[in-house]
């Protein structure tokens, strides 16, 4: 994620700041797939995970309601009972409105087992509810002391701009990975510009990256990605055939290909990050 400070934590893991000035380790964990989002899941997979990167300085921890209707939710909150102080919780909720807010964020600090989140994101602009009017309530749950900071997810530049002018916006949550690299356009510039966190989702665009992914088969039956234009015929086709070379060097280093994905996102993005700050502590 790109922030406005590099430092490292005591378990030598970068460190990023969000918006609202709260410092988190440059890389999170995302708790989706551990809520069968994906196919299966695990929930005490997800647990031992969740305090396994805990200790190796993760503490940006990712979920949202969508998630298994709250199952998610719940695991995070499990994980974090007895080191809730080590974690930055994040979670999102589905739809705009204050109405259906006020009511989705008891429903999340229910799931969790918390008082407050950290980051609270409207997880999907809402076409029916103005954003103003969104961040208006999103301002009202910071007053109440039930979310610290707020972030949008999958927002565009104009409507970023229109709900920071409401309320600050902490962190913007898109899809950004070597194989999509739309975000480098438009809207890191406007979170540079405003001082907003980018939290970069699907790193290994839902997998596809691994290279373990080469023919629809390969999904389980219940695999939502079954449903995703990139896992399906052609589509899937021309993007494996594209991880060609990436595969031969992971090869040719006798790693993974997701290892050497991951890797060449994190150098990409320190690149960028270098162009246009002029500073950026190097990979490690
Ligand atoms: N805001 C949004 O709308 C949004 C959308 C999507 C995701 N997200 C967030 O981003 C997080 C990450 O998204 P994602 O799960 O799509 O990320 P991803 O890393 O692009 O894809 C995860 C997939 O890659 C596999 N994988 C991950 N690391 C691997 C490795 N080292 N070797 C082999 N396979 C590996 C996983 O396999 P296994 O299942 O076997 O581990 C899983 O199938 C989510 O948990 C969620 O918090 C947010």
């Amino acid at each position: 994620m790109t922030g406005t400070d590099d430092r490292m934590t005591e378990a030598h893991m970068e460190t990023r700041t969000l918006g609202d000035g709260t410092p988190v380790g440059a890389i999170a964990l995302g708790a989706m797939a551990f809520a069968g989002f994906y196919a299966g899941g695990d929930d005490e997979e997800g647990v031992r995970a969740i305090h396994r990167a805990l200790d190796l300085g993760v503490t940006l921890l990712d979920t949202a309601e969508a998630y298994g209707q709250g199952r998610s939710e719940g695991l995070v909150g499990r994980a974090v009972r007895d080191r809730r102080d080590r974690a930055v919780i994040a979670t999102k909720a589905s739809r705009g409105g204050p109405a259906y807010l006020r009511e989705a964020i008891d429903r999340s600090l229910g799931h969790l087992g918390l008082d407050h989140v950290d980051l609270y994101y409207l997880h999907r602009v809402d076409p029916e509810v103005p954003i103003e009017e969104t961040m208006g309530a999103m301002a009202d749950l910071v007053a109440a002391g039930k979310v610290r900071a707020v972030g949008l997810s999958e927002a565009g530049p104009d409507t970023i701009r229109r709900a920071h002018a409401v309320h600050p916006v902490a962190a913007l949550q898109t899809e950004y990975s070597l194989f999509h690299r739309d975000p480098e356009r438009d809207l890191l510039p406007v979170t540079r510009e405003l001082g907003i966190a980018y939290v970069a989702y699907s790193p290994l665009s839902r997998g596809l990256l691994t290279g373990r992914i080469r023919g629809e088969d390969d999904l389980d039956a219940g695999d939502w990605r079954r449903q995703v234009p990139r896992f399906q015929g052609a589509n899937l086709a021309h993007n494996v055939a594209l991880l060609a070379p990436l595969e031969e060097m992971a090869r040719a280093k006798g790693v993974s290909t997701a290892t050497l994905a991951l890797a060449s996102f994190r150098w990409w993005a320190w690149a960028v990050r270098r162009a246009w700050t002029g500073r950026s502590r190097r990979p490690t």
